[in-house]
């Protein structure tokens, strides 16, 4: 079906195109039983655990897709486990300038620099507070520093901060976006001792017993970093798992030392995840001719040429913590073969973004369908079996 209209939408500007995949999920949203019968529940030898929360799938809609909290039920109704919605800002904000959004199509990618547009810490929680929660769905808020250059050091903190309180007692869990390329300012909480200051204010604002969940999930066997057991999540008591979204390394491999630092300070804080990873600003690797590059300009790189890089950092995050803290793998999976390579280098759940506009939503299923077949070839019982298998 997604072969039959993607030619159409590929016509439109990317934008554009995702404007119409929205309105096709408003409706989908509205008669949730149709999508469900069209798209079948992972299997439950997919099944996940991480911070005490059960991922039906090990599949999510990664951040940027939903940004404002409003397709929460079809996210559920199309197979996913999960969806993080945002980067959410204590600011509403309109983003950069349009065009914004440009696909590579010979590379499979995608270049964005939306510029962190969404309505607003409050907006947001208060949409969260008014949407029915899809039972067994796991829903993670994403929140980044507003998207205002003159926002920095210690306000920039205090922003998160209101973000953080504001959105805390809707999610499941939080994740820091301290990664987004397309500020205006730079990366400002990706060096030691601006996310030091982030992670101890996050820290502070979470009733200071840390940012903390259940630790692991039963993946791997390590032990969890914490044990206290979850409330279900709409009668959330605790402050939510918190885990951090890093920056892709260079296409020449990881900065073991600069990742190891930064690591030790998440884990400092009690930080119990980390999601690898956002977008990449370089434009190292692809096929897409350096004129059209050049036309579209700055922005964060998405899609297949970010897949080998993400996994390299899944696989050193998952070496250095020993296996002892669940990974989000992000970045390039449009395919089982791409999903289950990331989950044998260290990734306990696995997340799509660009996947998706090119392949459709039909790639849910097929991820599924194809991770239960390379399981059964690898004689495992449950996905927790391969997690970190090659790592
Ligand atoms: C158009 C677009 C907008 C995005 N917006 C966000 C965002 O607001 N916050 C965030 O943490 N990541 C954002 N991302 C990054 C994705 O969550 C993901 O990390 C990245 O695209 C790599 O995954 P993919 O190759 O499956 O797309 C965005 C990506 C795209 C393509």
């Amino acid at each position: 079906m997604y072969r039959l209209v993607r030619p159409l939408l590929f016509r439109l500007d990317a934008e554009a195109a995702h404007g119409w995949g929205v309105r096709a999920a408003r409706l989908g949203q509205r008669a949730p039983g149709v999508v469900r019968a069209l798209f079948p529940r992972a299997d439950g030898r997919l099944a996940q655990t991480a911070w005490g929360l059960r991922f039906a799938s090990p599949v999510g809609l990664a951040a940027g897709f939903d940004k404002n909290a409003a397709l929460v039920g079809f996210w559920a109704a199309l197979g996913l486990g999960s969806a993080e919605v945002g980067s959410v800002s204590a600011r509403p904000s309109e983003g950069n300038a349009r065009p914004r959004a440009f696909r590579l199509t010979a590379d499979g990618a995608l270049v964005n620099r939306m510029g962190l547009n969404n309505d607003g810490a409050e907006a947001v929680a208060a949409r969260l507070a008014a949407t029915p929660r899809p039972p067994g769905f796991v829903l993670g808020v994403n929140v980044a520093k507003t998207h205002d250059p003159a926002i920095l050091g210690e306000a920039g903190v205090d922003d998160f901060r209101r973000s953080v309180r504001l959105l805390a007692p809707h999610a499941d869990y939080l994740a820091l976006n301290v990664s987004c390329p397309n500020t205006a300012e730079g990366k400002t909480f990706e060096t030691p001792e601006a996310l030091d200051a982030l992670l101890g204010a996050v820290r502070a604002e979470l009733g200071g017993h840390g940012a903390q969940g259940t630790g692991h999930g039963a993946t791997n066997g390590s032990p969890p970093l914490a044990s206290s057991p979850l409330p279900r999540p709409h009668e959330r008591r605790e402050p939510p798992p918190v885990l951090v979204k890093l920056s892709p390394p260079a296409a020449g491999g990881v900065d073991v030392g600069a990742v190891d630092e930064l690591v030790g300070i998440c884990l400092g804080h009690g930080v119990v995840g980390f999601v690898a990873s956002n977008t990449a600003s370089d434009r190292d690797g692809l096929r897409t001719d350096a004129g059209t590059l050049d036309g579209i300009g700055r922005g964060g790189l998405s899609g297949r040429p970010l897949a080998a890089r993400a996994t390299a950092l899944t696989r050193h995050l998952y070496r250095t913590t020993d296996g002892g803290v669940p990974i989000i793998g992000v970045g390039g999976i449009d395919s089982a073969e791409a999903a289950y390579a990331r989950v044998r280098a260290g990734a306990t759940l696995l997340q799509v973004y660009t996947g998706l506009v090119y392949e459709g939503p039909g790639l849910i299923g097929r991820i599924h369908r194809g991770l239960v077949r390379r399981l059964d070839r690898d004689g495992l019982a449950t996905l927790a079996d391969a997690v970190g298998a090659d790592a």
